[in-house]
């Protein structure tokens, strides 16, 4: 990790300090991703994408699902762009902490809440985390990433 990236990681830790109390209603479970996503899932340029305001268009197509529930429990590795900002990270899988019901309850809130429109999708459930996650048993960061490049490419309007 370059010097850049560690003050950011820094930065974003202070901020988190401060902006926690704008989000009362976000569920505990999402702390964990608010720590690199920032609280109001607005990330940092470059460093950890955004969240806030791109979930609802892809949580409405059912591979937009399969990956989302994939990124959160199994990680990303690798070059993706997000609002054409670059970004070259890794974020661990969260799936080792946070069971099917708590995986379901961190989207349907990143992709209500964190979202202007929330209109066009099914909130999900752990019966549908378990489904995406044995179809998928062996899926690593580098699998999650060739998910991704085949739904962008397919999508180009989730860039
Ligand atoms: C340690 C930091 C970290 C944590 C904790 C973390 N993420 Fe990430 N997340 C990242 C990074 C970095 C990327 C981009 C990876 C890359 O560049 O390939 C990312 C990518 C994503 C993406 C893909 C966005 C896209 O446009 O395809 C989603 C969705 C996501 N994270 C959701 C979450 C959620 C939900 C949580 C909490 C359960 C979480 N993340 C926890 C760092 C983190």
């Amino acid at each position: 990790m370059g010097m850049l990236k560690l003050l950011s990681a820094a930065l974003t830790a202070l901020l988190l300090g401060q902006s926690s109390l704008a989000l009362a209603q976000a569920p505990e479970e999402y702390g964990r991703c608010a720590a690199c996503h920032l609280p109001d899932g607005a990330g940092l340029p470059g460093v950890f994408p955004p969240l806030k305001d791109r979930l609802a268009p892809i949580a409405s197509l059912p591979d937009g699902r399969e990956y989302l529930v994939l990124v959160v429990s199994r990680g990303l590795a690798g070059p993706i762009t997000v609002a054409d900002v670059p970004y070259f990270g890794m974020m661990p899988g969260q799936g080792g902490a946070l069971d099917s019901a708590a995986t379901a309850k961190i989207l349907n809130f990143v992709a209500t809440e964190l979202n202007v429109s929330a209109a066009g999708w099914q909130p999900f459930t752990a019966e549908e985390v378990d489904r995406v996650l044995a179809k998928n048993a062996d899926a690593d960061v580098n699998q999650v990433l060739n998910l991704r490049q085949a739904l962008f490419a397919q999508n180009p309007e989730l860039q």
